[in-house]
């Protein structure tokens, strides 16, 4: 914990609602949520919340005045609940501990967002977490303000500070992959050896997800970022399937899609490999054509790229495949451009290459027009024309690369590649 860190985060947010008319941005953390009975799922702060304080507990706020002053609202020391729950920091220690000017009890959130919220409009609040305020205290809020406060939404201002990684979140997120690949190889010596040992014993998803989970958590990780997807054959062509009690046998690939976090930072990494360790022929173009496709797909991403550039490269790739093998037939499909342009790929390719990765796994922020002004721009037929500027990829933006083909059985497509999804 670098209480520095999130000051200069907070001081950078102030300055950017300071730039926009000033103002008191409110944030909560994530609530609680009950599994069962009276049993709760284990906390995960909010990661805009948490990207501001570096603070993990429960029931937290946050009030930024836009001159950068921080009031933190956290649980009061509780003896009774520590007993249990282990210790809290309570408001006492927070402004040493965190870096925050001030700290008080959460009891006193109430009266005083009524006592500053009113004086100091704009009020800053997150659509992109609004189930996250009480409901019932923000509206009190807006009813005594209606007159004197501003609504604005804080959302594009930290979406555009968390696009940019820090050299420590960048840190964080390498230390974060590179558990998730030991646990991805920890899984494939998981399979290689059940197959040697008993050749024709299947290997239950479940018990794979079971190293992958292990190696997450013997490596330092808190969780998974995101459900491992362990999939056994054909249980593949489900984007997201969920480790079940399938059986992995010899001859099928097996897809597994699993990242940690690691310290608040997901991780995101999708390899197939065969169960026995050898591809059947079919399993082998088609996975020498997904490859290809992430080959293409890195080579397109770079600093002043866009962001959708590498799907694209990928797509285009993924095309040309389809119609090498015959997943796509001539002269029904007639070139790679007219496959692109029809659409027809998305048969076997129906998910975006790409997205955003950081503190959450399809992480925030804009992908192609920036919300700025439009610019003047060559309309390319001699004239101009005024549009958004496109987002360009930049030094710090983390983004993943994960094409895929999933073969659904289909009397339109060759028998030997039914059944196969990889990524
Ligand atoms: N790799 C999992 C996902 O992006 O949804
Ligand atoms: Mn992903």
């Amino acid at each position: 914990m670098n209480p520095a860190l999130y000051r200069q985060r907070r001081l950078q947010l102030a300055s950017r609602m300071r730039a926009e008319g000033g103002g008191i941005a409110v944030l909560a953390t994530a609530p609680e949520h009950t599994r069962n009975g009276d049993t709760l799922f284990p906390f995960r702060h909010d990661s805009y919340f948490h990207y501001l304080t570096g603070f993990d507990e429960p029931e937290s706020w946050l009030l930024l005045h836009a001159d950068g002053r921080s009031v933190l609202f956290c649980r009061p020391k509780n003896p009774g609940r520590e007993t249990w729950e282990g210790v809290n920091l309570g408001p006492q220690a927070a402004p040493a501990v965190l870096g925050v000017d001030e700290a008080q009890a959460i009891d006193q959130l109430a009266d005083s967002l009524r006592q500053c919220v009113p004086q100091q409009p704009p009020l800053w609040l997150l659509s992109a977490a609004p189930s996250r305020h009480d409901v019932r205290l923000l509206d009190a809020l807006k009813a005594g303000a209606a007159e004197a406060n501003v609504q604005r939404d804080l959302t594009p201002l930290l979406n555009d500070m968390r696009l940019f990684k820090d050299a420590q979140e960048l840190s964080t997120m390498r230390h974060a992959a590179a558990i998730s690949a030991r646990a991805h190889v920890r899984a494939m010596r998981f399979c290689a050896q059940r197959f040697a040992d008993a050749p024709a014993a299947g290997v239950h998803e479940y018990e794979i997800e079971a190293e992958v989970l292990h190696e997450f958590r013997r490596l330092g990780a808190q969780s998974p970022a995101y459900p491992c997807v362990v999939a056994a054959g054909a249980n593949a062509c489900t984007l997201h399937h969920a480790a079940g009690t399938a059986a992995l046998h010899a001859g099928e690939l097996c897809l597994i899609d699993a990242g940690c976090e690691l310290d608040g930072y997901a991780s995101d990494i999708t390899r197939t490999f065969p169960a026995n360790g050898r591809f059947s022929s079919a399993q082998r173009e088609l996975y020498d054509i997904v490859v290809a496709a992430q080959q293409a797909a890195l080579a397109a991403t770079r600093p002043g790229a866009r962001q959708r550039d590498a799907h694209h490269a990928a797509v285009r790739v993924l095309a040309q495949g389809m119609l090498d093998t015959g997943l796509l037939p001539r002269p029904q499909h007639d070139g790679v451009d007219a496959v692109i342009a029809s659409g027809a790929y998305k048969q076997f390719f129906m998910h975006a290459t790409s997205h955003w990765l950081g503190r959450d796994v399809h992480d925030v922020g804009e992908y192609d027009a920036l919300d700025e002004a439009q610019v003047e721009q060559p309309d390319g037929l001699g004239g101009m024309e005024r549009k958004h500027p496109t987002r360009r990829l930049q030094p710090g933006m983390v983004m993943t690369l994960e094409p895929g083909l999933y073969v659904r059985p289909s009397p339109s497509v060759p028998e030997r590649y039914w059944n196969i999804g990889i990524r």
